[in-house]
C-alpha cells in the first residue's frame, strides 16, 4: 500500500470522525505518543479503545515491524475500524477485536504486548490496568491518554461538574497508584491531554 494511500485513509477518517463525533486522538498528542513508541520500539501493542482505527493505523505506520491489537466495543466504530484499516491494506499487521475490554477473553490476545495503551472509558482505567497488566512484558510500557482530562483532573475536585465528579476522582487515583506503584518507572508528560507513561520493571 502506497504513503499516499494510507495519507488518504487518514483523511477520510479524520472526515469521518468529525462527521459522527468520533473521538479521536488530536495531531499533537498523536505524535507525541508516535515519538514516545519509536524510541521504545515495541514489537506488538495492545491498544484498548480503538474507535475507527486512527491511532492503530499512525502506530502501524510509524512502526513498521509492530503489530498490533486493538479493541473497540461499540458496534458501529467496530466495523468502521476495520474497513478504514482495511483501505489502509494494515489488515495484517492490525487486529481489531469487537468486545467490551472488561469482558474480553484474555486467551483471545496475545501471551504479551512490549506496549499497552489506554485510550478508552476514562474513569475505568485501574479496572483496565488491573486486568491487562498481567499482559504486559517486563521492561513494557503502559501509556494512558487524556490524564488531564482537558484540565479538569488538575482542578480541586469540588471545582469540578458534579456529574464528572467521580469520573475525575478515579483518574486522580489512578495517577497516584501508578507514580507510588513498586513495579513501575512512572512519569506523566503534560503533552496532548497528559500522557501517563508507567514503565514495568524487568526484576
Ligand atoms: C477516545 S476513543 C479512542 C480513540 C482512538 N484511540 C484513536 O485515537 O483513534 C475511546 C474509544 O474507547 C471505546 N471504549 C470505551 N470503553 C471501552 C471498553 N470498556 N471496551 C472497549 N472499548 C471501549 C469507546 O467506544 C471509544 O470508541
Amino acid at each position: 500500500m502506497t504513503n499516499e494511500h494510507i495519507t488518504a485513509t487518514l483523511q477520510s477518517i479524520k472526515a469521518y470522525a468529525a462527521e459522527h463525533h468520533v473521538p479521536i486522538m488530536e495531531d499533537q498528542g498523536i505524535e507525541f505518543l508516535l515519538q514516545l513508541l519509536r524510541e521504545q520500539k515495541p514489537e506488538s501493542v495492545l491498544e484498548i479503545g480503538a474507535a475507527i482505527g486512527f491511532s492503530a493505523i499512525k502506530v502501524a505506520v510509524a512502526l513498521p515491524g509492530c503489530t498490533i491489537d486493538t479493541i473497540e466495543r461499540d458496534n458501529g466504530r467496530f466495523h468502521k475500524a476495520v474497513e478504514f484499516i482495511g483501505e489502509a491494506g494494515l489488515e495484517g499487521k492490525i487486529r481489531v477485536f469487537h468486545a467490551d475490554a472488561l469482558e474480553l477473553e484474555l486467551k483471545e490476545l496475545g501471551s504479551s504486548y512490549d506496549a499497552i495503551f489506554i485510550d478508552a472509558a476514562k474513569g475505568q482505567y485501574d479496572r483496565f490496568f488491573e486486568k491487562y497488566e498481567t499482559l504486559l512484558a517486563k521492561g513494557g510500557v503502559l501509556y494512558c491518554d487524556n490524564m488531564k482530562m482537558h484540565g479538569l483532573a488538575e482542578q480541586e475536585i469540588s471545582e469540578v461538574p458534579r456529574r464528572k465528579r467521580t469520573m475525575i476522582r478515579n483518574i486522580k487515583q489512578f495517577r497516584e497508584k501508578m507514580m507510588a506503584h513498586p513495579d513501575y518507572d512512572t512519569t506523566l508528560l503534560s503533552a496532548g491531554d497528559g500522557i501517563m507513561v508507567c514503565k514495568k520493571k524487568q526484576a
